[in-house]
């Protein structure tokens, strides 16, 4: 049946801004984030398999007991990873407006399909936010003027590091040998990736196998969780044509140490200015908002892709990740067309 047919005949729940329901949910959240205990209860892995794994219910439940049975089994089990009691990780999305945000996001539900029909607003908020963080990092943006397609933009928005990093190496595997993305990897052992020995994420490794490349890593030694710039200038000379990029971090998952960007970027440039340059800045995101840190992150606006995560260090509560990249129209060449396919 035709979508508008199924409509007609099932027309559509009008949500009802008086309902008490809605507005007893965003209590409940808000009391959860204003809690002072990372845990309501503990339990084993065992217990609660057997207490929230069921089979696919007889009877319909209401509403009110959905809810009644989320605070009596669920709740207590959450985890609050904002608590002051908890130090383990930076995603703690209890900044106030940006949870405001997120309820505004969810209730408003902009389809981002596309900017004529679905989103006429969200679209350039998207664009918006891209382009703030691309400032932030030192990228140059197109005037707001001759921003008139997706190309012009120089980001995209994705759920998290590991599929920003793996955009990044699509973009890397096109720029080595363009076309790649119609024809398939034709030599695998093309598209070798350098990373600091024990600083590098697992997301680039995975994202390398993901795409076909392989899982081409080579590792070079480190000095306090930096690379060892004479090792890194001796592996790239002896790997020669194989490297496909070089990726250095701003702030990598156990230490938060930032390389010398700016050594690494102007070193590979000197060996090979045809190598992919990508910085992670899942965490060093955090110094392009501070002055006394700035400069921790010098040189990022030379790599061509910049991989931020602002779930980890702006306490949003969604998940929220970018992939920039210095050439805007660099994107296209790891785009592909609905035409012609439904
Ligand atoms: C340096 C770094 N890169 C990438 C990632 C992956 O990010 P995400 O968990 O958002 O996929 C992480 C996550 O911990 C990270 O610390």
């Amino acid at each position: 049946m035709h979508a508008k047919a199924i409509r007609a005949h099932n027309p559509p729940v009008v949500v009802d801004p008086h309902d008490g329901l809605a507005h007893r949910a965003l209590d409940l959240g808000l009391h959860f984030k204003a809690r002072p205990e990372i845990f309501g209860r503990r339990s084993t892995a065992g217990e609660i398999r057997d207490l929230l794994v069921t089979d696919l219910p007889i009877e319909p439940m209401a509403g009110e007991a959905v809810l009644a049975d989320f605070v009596d089994r669920v709740l207590p089990l959450c985890k609050y990873e904002a608590s002051p009691r908890f130090m383990g990780f930076g995603d703690t999305g209890d900044d106030q407006l940006a949870l405001a945000g997120s309820v505004l996001a969810t209730l408003t539900q902009q389809n981002m399909i596309n900017q004529s029909f679905d989103s006429p607003s969200a679209t350039f908020i998207e664009i918006t936010v891209l382009r703030w963080l691309r400032e932030l990092l030192g990228y140059v943006n197109p005037m707001v003027g001759n921003v008139n397609t997706v190309w012009d933009v120089g980001g995209i928005i994705t759920p998290g590091g590991t599929t920003s990093n793996t955009v990044a190496m699509m973009l890397a595997r096109e720029a080595k040998a363009p076309g790649t993305m119609h024809s398939g990897v034709a030599d695998p052992s093309r598209f070798a990736v350098v990373v600091p020995r024990g600083v590098g994420h697992y997301s680039v490794k995975a994202a390398l196998t993901w795409i076909g490349c392989g899982a081409h890593v080579i590792e070079v030694a480190t000095d306090g969780f930096r690379y060892n710039t004479d090792e890194l200038v001796r592996t790239l000379r002896e790997h020669g044509d194989r490297v496909m990029a070089v990726v250095a971090y701003a702030g990598d998952s156990r230490t938060q140490t930032v390389d010398d960007l700016r050594a690494v970027h102007d070193l590979v440039r000197a060996i090979d200015p045809t190598i992919w340059l990508h910085a992670d800045a899942c965490w060093g995101l955090l110094a392009a908002f501070s002055p006394n840190l700035r400069d921790k992150i010098d040189g990022i606006a030379g790599f061509e892709s910049i991989t931020v995560d602002p779930h980890k260090i702006m306490a949003v509560p969604y998940g929220l990740s970018a992939l920039l990249v210095r050439d805007p129209a660099a994107l296209r060449t790891i785009s592909t067309y609905s035409g012609g396919c439904r």
